[in-house]
């Protein structure tokens, strides 16, 4: 490590172009636990459209933490419909909790990466008034969340993963333990919607908020 220091300080003093990208990039992979290359097959920017991952790159790190607490304890991805949360129980469960908090630390101290999915203007502007009408007073004006609600952030999320929690919180897949409140405060909000308003109100999000 010392070593790699002491090179970088030489390169840094002879190139110092050079040198500022390279040690932005030592420090990136210095930072990141071996642990979170496991979860980058599924969670990466190129793996997530495949493998129906959300992005937790600038999630609520207390928000990740639950998430992974709840995978294992069954609060979430216990039913044999959920198909995808079944999945990433599977992934939570050899995790231990310095694991946990350690990951969601990393993760939420990344920059999430945009990814912006074009669509209909009809299906935006019902979404947008949908998101102002409903979403808004707890996941922020911007989708940046709230962590006095524990509301996390969804703007860096795509419109299919919104759209299946939405359908998983409306079929009591997510949000049905009595001990998780913030599950349950998210269920109730659900039940209202329609698939319309669900698809239009994830159209929205997932097209960076027009
Ligand atoms: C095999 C693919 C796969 C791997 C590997 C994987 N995940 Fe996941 N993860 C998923 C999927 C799919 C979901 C979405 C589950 C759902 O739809 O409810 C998910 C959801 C999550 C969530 C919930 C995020 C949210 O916004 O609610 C967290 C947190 C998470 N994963 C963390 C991790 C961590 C940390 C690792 C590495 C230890 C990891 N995952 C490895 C597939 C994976
Ligand atoms: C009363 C506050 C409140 C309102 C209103 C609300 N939410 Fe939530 N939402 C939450 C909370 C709290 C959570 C976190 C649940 C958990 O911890 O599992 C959540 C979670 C979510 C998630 C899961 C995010 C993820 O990463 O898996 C989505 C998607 C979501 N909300 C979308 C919406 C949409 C769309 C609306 C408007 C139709 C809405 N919410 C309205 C409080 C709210």
């Amino acid at each position: 490590m010392k070593a790699i220091f002491s090179l970088l300080t030489l390169v840094l003093i002879a190139l110092p172009p050079v040198a500022v990208l390279l040690s932005g990039k030592a420090q990136a992979t210095a930072d990141m636990p071996a642990q979170a290359a496991t979860c980058l097959a599924c969670h990466g920017a190129q793996t997530r459209a495949a493998s129906g991952a959300p992005q937790l790159a600038g999630q609520q790190a207390a928000y990740l933490q639950k998430q992974l607490q709840q995978f294992q304890n069954g609060q979430r991805g216990a039913d044999a419909n959920d198909v995808k949360g079944q999945q990433m129980a599977a992934m939570a469960a050899s995790l231990s909790a310095d694991d946990i908090s350690l990951l969601a630390r990393y993760f939420a101290s990344q920059q999430a990466d945009e990814q912006i999915s074009p669509a209909d203007a009809a299906l935006l502007d019902q979404g947008r008034r949908h998101y102002i009408g409903s979403c808004g007073a707890c996941h922020g004006a911007k989708a940046e969340g709230n962590v006095a609600f524990n509301a996390p952030a969804l703007s860096m999320l795509s419109a299919d993963y919104i759209t299946l929690q939405l359908q998983q919180f409306k079929a009591g897949l997510r949000g049905k333990d009595k001990a998780d409140k913030p599950g349950r405060q998210m269920a109730l909000f659900s039940r209202n919607l329609s698939e319309q308003d669900m698809r239009a109100v994830a159209a929205y999000i997932g097209a960076g908020m027009p």
